[in-house]
C-alpha cells in the first residue's frame, strides 16, 4: 500500500485543486525549469491559485548552492511564511534541490512534488532524499523529509525526450529484477517506445516505497536499490571526468549488465537470466565504449563508494531474478572482471 502522501493519478490537475483548497496555504509559489515551464506547468497552471512561478535552468550543473540562493530569494520577495508551500514541477534535479529548499527555509515548509520524469516518476520523488551537489561530491548536502504530497501521472512523460526515458527506464528494470521476475517479463517483451507507462511506473513506485517504508534510513534492505549502482556509478563519474557525459541510467544500465555477470560467476544467478538481461539492456541501451587500459582505473572508483566501508567495495547483488543480496563484498578483481566482459560483449 502507498502512503497516504503518495498519488498515482491521470489528473493531476484536479487533484491539486483539492489538496491545495483543503490544507489552506497562506500562499503558494511553483518551481519549474525552463523545460517544464513549457511542457507541465500548463498542464496544472488552471488549477492552481494565485500564485507566482520560479523558473529555473535546468540540468544537473544547476543543482548548486547559487540556484538555491535563487530560490529562497524568490520565496523570500514573495513573502512566504511558514504556511505557504511550494510546488515542485519538473524532474529529480527540481524535486531534490526545490525539496531541499523547502525543507530548509524558515527551517520547513511544505513541499507538494509533481514529477515530469521517467526516472523522477519511479525513483527520485519516493523515498524523502533531498538535496544538492556541492564542489564537484553529488548529493554532498541534503536532508531527509516528506514531500505533503507527490502527484504521479505517467502522461507528463508524453513530451520527455526519448533519451530522458530511457535513462529512466533503467531504474525501472532495476526494479523489476530486484523484485518482480514477472513485470521483467513483461518489460523484456516490448520496446522502450511501447512500454505501459501509466502501470509500469506505479509497479515501480509501489515497489520503492515499500523498501523505503521497511528501511528509510537504508541501515539494510534499502540498499538493494543500488543494484547497478557500484560498477554504474563508477562509469557514470568515469565518463564525466573523460568529458564524454553520460546519462544516469546508460551507466546503471551497463552497471546492471555487469553486476549481472558476476552474480552468474558466483552461482546466484543463471546463465540464461544473465544472458537474457545482457541481450535486452543492451538491445535498449546499446553499448558504452571502454578501452581495454580504462579498466582498471574505473574499477577503481568503485572505491569512492558512499556505501562502501573501509577498503572493501560493498555492493549489491542479484540473487535469480526477483531478488537481491546486498552488502556482498566484492575485489576490485572482480570489478575489473566484470568491466573486461562487458567491453567483450557483442551488440
Ligand atoms: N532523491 C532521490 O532519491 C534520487 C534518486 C535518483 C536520482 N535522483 C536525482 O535525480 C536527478 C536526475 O533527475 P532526472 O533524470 O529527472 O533529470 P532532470 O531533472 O535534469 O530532467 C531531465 C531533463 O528533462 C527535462 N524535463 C523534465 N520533465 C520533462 C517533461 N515532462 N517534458 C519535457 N522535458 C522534461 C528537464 O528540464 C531536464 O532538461 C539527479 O540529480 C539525481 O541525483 C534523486
Ligand atoms: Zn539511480
Amino acid at each position: 500500500m502507498l502512503p497516504k502522501n503518495i498519488l498515482i493519478t491521470q489528473n493531476p490537475g484536479s487533484d491539486l485543486q483539492k489538496f491545495l483548497s483543503e490544507k489552506k496555504y497562506t500562499k503558494i509559489i511553483v518551481l519549474a525549469d525552463e523545460n517544464t515551464a513549457v511542457n507541465c506547468y500548463p498542464l496544472v497552471k488552471d488549477s492552481l491559485p494565485a500564485h507566482s512561478l520560479i523558473k529555473i535552468q535546468s540540468g544537473e550543473e544547476a543543482k548548486n548552492l547559487h540556484t538555491c540562493s535563487i530560490i529562497w530569494q524568490a520565496m523570500t520577495e514573495a513573502r512566504l511564511d511558514r504556511h505557504s508551500a511550494l510546488v515542485i514541477i519538473g524532474g529529480g534535479v527540481l524535486g531534490d534541490m526545490g525539496g531541499f529548499c523547502a525543507a530548509t527555509y524558515k527551517r520547513g515548509i511544505d513541499f507538494i512534488t509533481l514529477p515530469t520524469t521517467l526516472l523522477a516518476q519511479a525513483d527520485a520523488c519516493i523515498g524523502g532524499k533531498l538535496g544538492i551537489d556541492f564542489s564537484h561530491f553529488k548529493n554532498h548536502i541534503g536532508v531527509f523529509q516528506e514531500p505533503a504530497l507527490t502527484l504521479i501521472d505517467s502522461g507528463f512523460l508524453k513530451t520527455l525526450p526519448k533519451n530522458e526515458l530511457r535513462s529512466g527506464f533503467a531504474e525501472v528494470i532495476k526494479h523489476a529484477l530486484i523484485s518482480d521476475k514477472k513485470i521483467w517479463d513483461e518489460i523484456r517483451a516490448r520496446e522502450l517506445t511501447d512500454q505501459p507507462w501509466e502501470t509500469l511506473v506505479p509497479k515501480s513506485v509501489e515497489f520503492k516505497s515499500s523498501i523505503v517504508q521497511q528501511d528509510p534510513y537504508e541501515k539494510g534492505l534499502r540498499k538493494i536499490l543500488n543494484a547497478g549502482h557500484t560498477i554504474g556509478h563508477a562509469l557514470e563519474s568515469f565518463f564525466l571526468a573523460d568529458g564524454n557525459r553520460i546519462l544516469h541510467g546508460e551507466a546503471i544500465a551497463a552497471g546492471l549488465v555487469a553486476e549481472c555477470y558476476l552474480a552468474t560467476k558466483r552461482g546466484l544467478l543463471d546463465k540464461p537470466s544473465m544472458q537474457e538481461i545482457s541481450n535486452y539492456v543492451l538491445k535498449v541501451f546499446g553499448k558504452l565504449s571502454i578501452e581495454e587500459n580504462k579498466i582498471k582505473e574505473i574499477a577503481e572508483r568503485c572505491l569512492q563508494d558512499k556505501k562502501n566501508k573501509g577498503n572493501s567495495v560493498l555492493g549489491v547483488l542479484p540473487n535469480g531474478i526477483g531478488r537481491a543480496l546486498w552488502d556482498v563484498e566484492i575485489s576490485l578483481g572482480e570489478i575489473e572482471d566484470c568491466l573486461s566482459y562487458y567491453q567483450r560483449l557483442q551488440t
